[in-house]
C-alpha cells in the first residue's frame, strides 16, 4: 500500500490534554493577566467569567452553583467523594473502565467505605443500570475515556431520585447533552473538549448538593478539599474565590476556549462537530475489517473518546504484551510521519487505537488521518507477520 499523500492540518487527536481550537496561538492569551493577584478584583472577574460562560455555555441552571476547583477533574470528583461516602447514606458506582474503576477503588479500597455497591462491567460494556438504587448517591461517569464507552441517554436515572447522583462528565461536557434536571453535581477540567490547559478542574452542584455539602464530613478533609466549615458552604469559592492559586494564564486559555465554543454556536454546535468526527469514524470502521469499535452497542459509542480495537484474528491471536507492541508500532508509524499524534490506547484498556472526536477537532482532519492508519497497519502487519 502506497503512503498517503494529505496530511491532517492539524493533526491532534490526544484525549487528553485535547487539541487546541481551530486557529489558536499563543497570541490568544496575550490579554493574560500576569503578574497580579488572583484575588484583586480584576482577577477574581476573570474567574467569575470561567464560571458564568461555563454555566451558559452548558446550560447549567441559574440556581446551582459552578466553582473552580484545584487539581482538574481528579480533584473536582475526589473532593466530592471524599466529603460525601461514607455518611448516612449508602453509595453506588459505576465502574467500566479505567476512570470509573479508579472512583471504584477509591471508594473500596482507600476509604473502605462499607455501605458500597459497585457495578461492574468490563471494557466495551455498560453495567446493568437497572440495577442502581438511586435512593443511594450514585456515581457515573458519563463518558468512559478509556473505553470510548458512553451513557446513551438519560433514561436510566429517575428525576426523583432521594439520593445525589454524581457525574464525572469530563468528556462528556461540551460535547454531549448532560441531563442537568436528573443530576445533582457535575464535573469536569479544562484540559478536555474545549482545549484548555491543564490545570483546574470545574464543579457544578445542584441545591440539593449544596445542602448536603454544606453538611460535616464524615472525615476531616485537606484544606485543598474542602468546600464547607463551620458555617456551612464557602459560598465565595462559587463566585471566584478559588481555594488555592490558581494559574491566571490557564485561566484566560479557559475563557478563549468558552468564547470560542459561543462563536461557533454554542453547545448544539460542539455537539454536531463531535457527532460529524464520529460519523467519519463510524464510515470508515464500517469499510474496514481490521478495525471494531470497542463500545459494543452503537447506542452507547462516544463521539469524543473514540476507541476501537484492532478486530483481525491474527492480532487477536497474539498475546496481550505483543499487542501492546503491535499498536505502538502502528501508531509510532503514524507519528513519525507527522500525521497523527496520540492515537494508541489508553495503557490500563486493551490495546488498539483511540482518535479523540471532541469539538476542537475538525472531522476533516479526521478524514485525513484514517488513510494514514491503514497504510500503518498494514506496514505493521507485514513487520509482526514476516
Ligand atoms: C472520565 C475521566 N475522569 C477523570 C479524568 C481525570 O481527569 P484530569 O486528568 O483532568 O484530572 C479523566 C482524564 O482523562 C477522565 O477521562
Amino acid at each position: 500500500m502506497s503512503k498517503p499523500s494529505v496530511k491532517p492540518s492539524r493533526p491532534f487527536f490526544s484525549s487528553g490534554p485535547c487539541a487546541k481550537r481551530p486557529g489558536w496561538s499563543l497570541s490568544a492569551l496575550d490579554q493574560a493577566l500576569l503578574g497580579r493577584s488572583h484575588r484583586a478584583p480584576e482577577g477574581r472577574a476573570r474567574l467569575k467569567e470561567v464560571i458564568t460562560r461555563s454555566k451558559d455555555v452548558l446550560g447549567i441552571p441559574a440556581d446551582w452553583r459552578v466553582a473552580v476547583v484545584p487539581a482538574s477533574d481528579t480533584g473536582a470528583v475526589e473532593m466530592v467523594l471524599w466529603a460525601l461516602a461514607g455518611g448516612e447514606r449508602g453509595m453506588d458506582v459505576l465502574s467500566f473502565e479505567s476512570f470509573s474503576g479508579t472512583w471504584a477503588q477509591d471508594l473500596r479500597d482507600v476509604l473502605k467505605i462499607e455501605d458500597l455497591r459497585v457495578h461492574e462491567a468490563p471494557y466495551g460494556q455498560l453495567p446493568d443500570l437497572s440495577a442502581v438504587d438511586w435512593s443511594r448517591d450514585v456515581v457515573v461517569t458519563w463518558n468512559g475515556t478509556t473505553s470510548g464507552v458512553r451513557l446513551p441517554n438519560a433514561d436510566a436515572i429517575p428525576v426523583e431520585h432521594e439520593g445525589l447522583v454524581i457525574c464525572d462528565a469530563t468528556s462528556a461536557a461540551f460535547a454531549m447533552d448532560l441531563p442537568w434536571d436528573r443530576l445533582d453535581i457535575v464535573t469536569w477540567s479544562w484540559q478536555k473538549a474545549l482545549g484548555g490547559e491543564a490545570a483546574h478542574g470545574m464543579l457544578a452542584i445542584s441545591p440539593r448538593a449544596a445542602t448536603r455539602l454544606a453538611e460535616a464530613s464524615p472525615r476531616p478533609l485537606p484544606k485543598i478539599f474542602r468546600l464547607a466549615n463551620k458555617k456551612g458552604l464557602m459560598e465565595a469559592v462559587f463566585e471566584g474565590d478559588t481555594i488555592n492559586t490558581p494559574s491566571m494564564l490557564c485561566v484566560e486559555d479557559a475563557l478563549d476556549g468558552l468564547r470560542w465554543a459561543e462563536s461557533v454556536g454554542g453547545l448544539e454546535a460542539l455537539k454536531a462537530r463531535s457527532q460529524a468526527s464520529l460519523a467519519v469514524v463510524a464510515e470508515w470502521v464500517e469499510k474496514t475489517d481490521w478495525v471494531s469499535f470497542l463500545a459494543e452497542l452503537p447506542e452507547t459509542r462516544s463521539c469524543t473518546s473514540i476507541c476501537l480495537k484492532i478486530s483481525a484474528p491474527w492480532f487477536e491471536e497474539l498475546p496481550p504484551e505483543t499487542q501492546g507492541k503491535v499498536v505502538k508500532h502502528l501508531t509510532g508509524l503514524v507519528a513519525q510521519e507527522g500525521a497523527g499524534y496520540d492515537l494508541a490506547s489508553y495503557r490500563d484498556a486493551p490495546a488498539g487505537l483511540r482518535i479523540w472526536g471532541g469539538a476542537t477537532v475538525n472531522a476533516e482532519d479526521i478524514q485525513a488521518l484514517l488513510p494514514w492508519l491503514d497504510w500503518a497497519y498494514e506496514c505493521t502487519r507485514e513487520e509482526f507477520s514476516a
